[in-house]
């Protein structure tokens, strides 16, 4: 499977979810991950932590050789591709995971996301929007269920599940490791919510 996180705005999690989604698909086949981001943050995190993690991290050139030896493919992308490279991620990717926060501005950039696709003729049957640093709702607001239904009113599908917003993840990135295996207790519910959105996505 190739597995693509992409997301307009920057800071959303595409990184966060690169890697915790490359060690759940790791525990079903061999697993590489490509950071196409220049800042290679994916690359450092998994190169903090090599031997806590069940895959590498490789650079895209690595793609021609090392694809055929893994089973699995997930691509950590910069923020803000060019229609171009959007178009050729999304017809080479089995699902295109968006991950974003609930705000007003992540949800302008995914309009302008599917209109991109959309007038290349694309369905946006392979995009996932998976909303990520979830605070529990306060009173009336439930600013994640109303972007969700901003987002399934553009005709794209989310995940039921949220990745919570904790502190954990950045521990998590900072020791190379996953969240589940730092020592903020939350960490093991985070993990549970990767594990969750991963069970919707291969559904
Ligand atoms: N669920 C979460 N709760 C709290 N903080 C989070 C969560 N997910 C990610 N973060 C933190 O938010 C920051 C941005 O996350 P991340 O680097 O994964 O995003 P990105 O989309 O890859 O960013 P960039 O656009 O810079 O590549 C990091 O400091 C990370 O630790
Ligand atoms: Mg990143």
């Amino acid at each position: 499977m190739i597995l693509s996180l992409v997301s307009w705005k920057g800071g959303c999690g595409k990184t966060t979810s690169s890697i915790h989604f490359a060690a759940l698909l790791a525990a079903r086949g061999s697993t590489m991950l490509v950071d196409e981001d220049r800042s290679r943050n994916a690359s450092n995190w998994v190169s903090r932590g090599e031997a806590f993690l069940p895959f590498r991290a490789y650079p895209p050139r690595a793609l021609g050789t090392e694809a055929r030896n893994h089973e699995h493919i997930v691509i950590d992308t910069r923020g803000g591709l060019e229609d171009q490279d959007l178009i050729d991620l999304y017809d080479n990717s089995d699902l295109v995971i968006v991950p974003a926060v609930a705000e007003s501005m992540t949800l302008e950039a995914l309009v302008n996301t599917a209109n991109t696709l959309r007038t290349q003729g694309r369905e946006l049957s392979k995009l996932r929007v998976l909303f990520t640093m979830a605070r529990r709702s306060t009173g009336k607001t439930d600013k994640v269920a109303e972007g969700k239904a901003a987002v399934h009113e553009l005709g794209i599908s989310t995940l039921s599940t949220n990745i919570r917003a904790t502190e954990a993840f950045k521990d998590a990135c900072d020791a190379g490791r996953l969240v589940r295996d730092t020592r903020n207790p939350v960490g093991k519910l985070a993990w549970m919510d990767y594990q969750r959105s991963f069970r919707e996505l291969i559904a």
